[in-house]
């Protein structure tokens, strides 16, 4: 048994029901782990008297829950530097940049890919994120779909298989064959290294209909559902992830009414990713609209070479909190709790009893200051439960 003592904290938020308010912040706290599990949180003063084996005292610092990054895209080579130059003179994002990374991907070997991974890793790490999912989708063919996932799986248990990120130029002149093949020998070689299947559903990528056929293929093979849809325009695939029963369905800029109504009626997070509203000039989702609704949101970073090359979740709280109309109390939530619920936990993205002891100490007295010192790197210690 190995138990920590996080003691003199400032600010503690646990999301836990217990205490006050609707967030569960303590002040002049301490947390007890034992075994890499939350056991207690409560005020200094009446901390647990047991012998820990190590005692941490943040001297007066806030300490929040690990960041829960439930959408990015990590495995991949190269970038697109100058993609993001031409789009800030002007140029619109399409999605067939994703061709040249496919390409680049293709061609590099899985411990340069294994090289990149880790510096992401080590990114996520030193900006407070202990729970993150990775996507393949740079591969789009059998080998190379598999061994994304493979790699993937090396840093993270949330893999999710995205053979379905665009067509590849080899399939350009028959899409349904390469939806034949994405539910057919692709899910077959990927099915056994994902939990999640997700498809690009959006005008340029794929058709409700084609992704209605490869969602359901994966559903039926065990894998959770997760979608991308109206990043770029409205459509239906807001419609169709809340049918499926997906955990989440991501980017959400472009919604109609009807979508925020089903939406808030359903268990499927809304998944906002203000990174690529903020490298493609697209406008920002409204998450104001989706909470007030009583909608479930996630922020997430979407980390990938062409729509939002950032890892950092604070930088997304800054953004929704100046650009997504929420409270620094709700960004923090929705990049906590919110990712949680997007990846259908309940171990991670709070510090109730039983949680996972992954927790963030800030260079800062309050949360607050995430969004209030935009860019500033605030997170002192990122602590993550081995067990
Ligand atoms: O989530 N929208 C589709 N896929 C990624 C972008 C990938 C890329 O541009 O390389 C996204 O934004
Ligand atoms: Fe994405």
């Amino acid at each position: 048994m190995s138990a920590l003592l996080v003691t003199g904290i400032g600010e503690l938020v646990t999301f836990d029901p217990a205490h006050p308010g609707p967030d569960g912040v303590l002040h002049d706290a301490a947390l007890l782990a034992v075994d890499g599990r939350v056991v207690w949180t409560g005020p200094a003063a009446a901390a647990p008297n047991e012998d820990a084996d190590e005692v941490l005292d943040v001297d007066g610092a806030a300490v929040i829950p690990g960041f829960v990054d439930a959408h990015t895209h990590l495995v991949f080579a190269g970038d697109r530097a100058e993609e993001f130059e031409a789009r800030m003179a002007g140029r619109p994002y399409t999605a067939g940049g994703i061709r040249s990374t496919v390409a680049a991907t293709r061609a590099a070997t899985d411990e340069e890919l294994r090289r990149g991974l880790a510096r992401f890793v080590s990114e996520l790490h030193a900006q407070g994120t202990t729970t993150f999912e990775v996507k393949s989708g740079y591969g789009l063919t059998v080998q190379d779909e598999a061994r994304l996932l493979r790699l993937a799986r090396e840093v993270t248990a949330e893999t999710t298989f995205l053979g379905a990120h665009v067509v590849p130029p080899e399939f350009a002149h028959d899409p349904e064959a390469y939806v034949d093949l994405v539910v057919g020998p692709m899910l077959d070689e990927c099915a056994p290294h994902a939990r999640w299947i997700d498809v690009f559903c959006e005008t340029g990528a794929f058709s409700v209909e084609q992704s209605r056929r490869i969602l359901t293929a994966g559903a039926a093979r065990g894998l959770g559902v997760r979608v991308h849809a109206s990043q770029l325009g409205r459509g239906e695939g807001v419609a169709l992830a809340v049918e499926l029963d997906a955990a989440s369905v991501d980017h959400c800029t472009y919604l109609t009414d009807d979508d925020i109504e089903r939406l808030a009626a359903s268990n499927t997070v809304a998944g906002l990713l203000p990174g690529v509203e903020f490298s493609t000039r697209h406008p920002y989702p409204s998450g104001r609209r989706l909470l007030d609704a009583g909608a479930t949101i996630a922020l997430a970073s979407d980390c990938n070479p062409g729509s939002s090359f950032t890892s950092s979740m604070p930088f997304c709280i800054a953004l929704a909190v100046r650009e997504l109309g929420l409270t620094p109390a709700e960004a923090l939530r929705a990049a906590t709790l919110g990712g949680a619920a997007a990846l259908r936990r309940d171990d991670v993205g709070h510090l109730r009893p039983g949680a996972r002891a992954d927790l963030v100490v800030l260079d800062a007295p309050s949360h607050l200051h995430l969004a209030y010192r935009p860019g500033v790197p605030l997170v002192a210690r990122t602590l993550r439960s081995p067990a």
